[in-house]
């Protein structure tokens, strides 16, 4: 039971002389409700991979599927539709709109995608990300970890079968960093969420299941059951810090 696979995905960027191969052949499968953490080194094709997983940008080699979805196969309107219906998306710096009230920014991706409100769905959601007694505020009126939250609910609305996230803790202090990650810890627990995570902290990486190591747009090695001191021995390896 596969929620997305990458095949031998290669990313070539500009021609001639100037081409850089973000990624060299990256063939990854998440199986259904695993969290994978990716680390490497800054310019080891961490975004690369995110962008080409959410079809966000087009492999120059190789296939993408979403469940059984080639994304190779579909246009730009049908790849906009999948992007809305079937990924979430956390990115660093929450991505609120400040005008929308809670509820109204963990429902916007429904409302794009013309599909109704399911109310109970959106109450289970805001209480299990921890959001449900704020619902009628402004994004500016919650701290970061809260609006952190609301993030994770707007990934959640849809169902998603995957979940992308880009330094989800990135901006946030390390106690609410931990009580984020625990969040979508729990998240695969419970729902049986998958969840793929860029991050460059190994304390994050260790609430994965599973953490895959790039370097130079390849797969340097995967990390199961990682530890915080297992992952920042790897990097290391890889020439980090
Ligand atoms: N749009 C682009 N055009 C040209 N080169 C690009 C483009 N995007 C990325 N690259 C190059 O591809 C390589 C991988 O970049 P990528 O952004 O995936 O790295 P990263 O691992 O996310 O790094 P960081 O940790 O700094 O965010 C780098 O050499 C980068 O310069
Ligand atoms: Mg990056």
């Amino acid at each position: 039971m596969r929620a997305l696979t990458l095949e031998a995905v290669r990313k070539v960027y500009g021609r001639g002389g100037g081409a850089v191969t973000a990624l060299d052949g990256v063939s990854v499968a998440l199986a259904k409700g695993s969290f994978t953490a990716v680390m490497g080194p800054s310019g080891s094709g961490k975004s690369t991979f995110l962008h080409c997983a959410a079809g966000l940008d087009r492999p120059t080699d190789g296939r993408v599927l979403l469940g059984d979805t080639d994304l190779a196969g579909l246009g730009e309107t049908a790849l906009t539709q999948l992007r809305r219906g079937r990924i979430g998306f956390i990115f660093q710096a929450y991505n609120l709109l400040p005008a929308l009230d809670v509820a109204q920014n963990i429902t916007l991706p429904l409302r794009l995608a013309g599909s109704r409100v399911d109310h109970t769905w959106l109450r289970e959601v805001a209480q299990r990300v921890g959001i449900a007694d704020r619902l009628h505020h402004r994004p500016a009126e919650l701290s970061g970890g809260q609006q952190q939250r609301v993030a994770i609910a707007r990934a959640l609305v849809t169902r998603p079968e995957v979940v992308l996230a880009d330094e989800p803790t990135g901006a946030l202090d390390s106690r609410t960093g931990r009580q984020v990650l625990e969040l979508l810890r729990e998240l695969v627990d419970t729902l049986g969420q998958t969840v793929l995570m860029v991050t460059h902290d190994p304390v994050a990486a260790s609430y994965a299941h599973r953490v895959l190591f790039l370097a130079d747009g390849r797969l340097a090695g995967a990390l199961e059951q990682p530890t915080p001191d297992a992952v920042a021995e790897r990097m290391t390896h890889l020439g980090e810090w």
